[in-house]
């Protein structure tokens, strides 16, 4: 394997080889050297993990901590003022997305039952109703209009806020924090701001809950006396930050992807059917949530590379789903494919506990807008959408869309 490929300072984020592909340097690196060094802006050396094996391996591996994975002093290099990393970060109550094993399980063992296959299938035709809910509001509109915020932003948090029984009129205050909280290039200063603007409100909602319990997850969990009041405003951070920016991410992407593949989306409005393996394949092809971090305990080999214990390793689930080792042609958007297999909801441990919910809305949300407004386009030039390369999940900040004759 060549070792001709200098190594990289920093990140790179710039979408040079178009909105839905991997920066090209980190195609290169995958391609020469899937296990590369990094040099963080502050000088410091980690790694950037590409390779699709080398990916899976990683996340299978509990050697490679999660504590850096959240959090508002977790993210390490990327802001100013950030100390240099020297030890796994100390962990959050309740976000167990940056714990380990044991922490980690007792806290995901309490919600695994509320977010079952069958759990959501039982949801599925709520979800369908919600999403053409939503889908009667936008036809009532004169376009054009902004997808993200008349759609693939109110679906998913619609949908998050009544299973854990947040008050969907409150979305104001939550939704500003959590967006400005995933910003990449903010000051730590402001990142705290808009984390303890969010665990505030959520702290006097679980505790409300705890006193009067309702008919929702979050008061299932206020019910159990094992789990303290910062505990129980983590989890509720965690799953409505990760249950509505994640899918409303893909549901504004993927359909910007689509009409840019008209082919495909043809292809999906003449047969539905071919949904479910379209919506595996729209999440490996756009892998929203790219970047993950991790933060090794010991040397470890991985790809015929030592890396040392104490280096933060980042991992990259777009390129590691594009890796053709893997998968065959992983340009090409190709609705027939079966992506089983696709890293878009991570590996191990810490393998994504909405996936099925997710799964379900996205297929709700495409059927719904695919079958109702088959003259759907782009109210912009493709190249004027503007892309969410300054936040920790990809997608696009609006997507200006339009269409011709009345909405069914
Ligand atoms: C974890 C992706 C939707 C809840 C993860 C991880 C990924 C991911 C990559 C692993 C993170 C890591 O290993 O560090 C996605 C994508 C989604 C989506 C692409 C939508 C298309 C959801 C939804 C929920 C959710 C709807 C709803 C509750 C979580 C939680 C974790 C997680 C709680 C942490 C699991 C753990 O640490 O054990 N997700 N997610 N996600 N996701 Fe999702």
């Amino acid at each position: 394997m060549s070792r001709t490929v200098p190594v990289p300072h920093g990140l790179p984020v710039e979408r040079d080889a178009g909105p839905f592909d991997p920066p090209r340097r980190i195609t290169e690196l995958r391609e020469s050297r899937p296990v590369s060094p990094l040099i963080f802006p502050d000088g410091h050396e980690g790694w950037l993990v590409t390779g699709y094996d080398e990916v899976r391996r990683l996340m299978a591996d509990t050697r490679f901590s999660s504590r850096q994975d959240i959090g508002p002093l977790h993210m390490p290099y990327e802001m100013p003022g950030m100390p240099p990393v020297t030890e796994p970060s100390p962990q959050e109550p309740g976000l167990f997305i940056g714990m380990d094993p044991p922490d980690h399980t007792r806290l995901r063992r309490m919600l695994t039952g509320a977010f079952t296959v069958k759990r959501m299938k039982m949801l599925e035709e709520h979800i369908n109703d919600i999403a053409e809910r939503q889908l009667d509001e936008m036809a009532r509109l004169t376009p054009p209009v902004d997808l993200m915020k008349e759609f693939a932003l109110p679906v998913p948090s619609l949908v998050i806020c009544e299973l854990l029984g947040v008050p969907y009129a409150d979305r104001k205050t939550f939704q500003a924090n959590s967006t400005k909280f995933l910003e990449k290039d903010i000051s730590l200063d402001e990142k705290i701001a808009a984390f303890t603007g969010l665990t505030t409100y959520l702290s006097e909602l679980v505790t409300s809950k705890r006193a009067a319990p309702e008919e929702d997850i979050l008061s299932d969990l206020a019910r159990n006396d094992d789990l303290s009041i910062e505990e129980l405003t983590g989890i509720g951070f965690l799953l409505l930050i990760a249950g509505h920016e994640t899918t409303a991410n893909m549901l504004g992407l993927g359909t910007f992807a689509l009409l840019e593949h008209p082919r495909r989306l043809a292809e999906l409005r003449a047969d539905p059917e071919l949904l479910p393996e379209a919506v595996e394949e729209l999440l490996r092809h756009l892998s929203v949530v790219d970047i993950l971090y991790r933060y090794a305990t010991e040397d470890i080999e991985l790809g015929g590379e030592t890396i040392g214990k104490g280096s933060t390793v980042l991992v990259s689930l777009l390129a590691a789903n594009r890796d053709p080792r893997r998968f065959d042609d992983p340009g090409t958007l190709d609705v027939h494919r079966s992506a089983r297999g696709q890293l878009a909801f991570g590996h191990g441990v810490h393998q994504c506990l909405g996936q099925q919910l997710a799964r379900i809305e996205m297929r709700a949300g495409f059927a719904g807008l695919l079958r109702r407004f088959p003259t759907l386009e782009l109210a912009i030039p493709a190249r004027e959408v503007k892309l969410k390369t300054n936040m920790n999940i990809y997608g696009v900040h609006a997507l200006p869309v339009t269409w011709t004759g009345s909405a069914s």
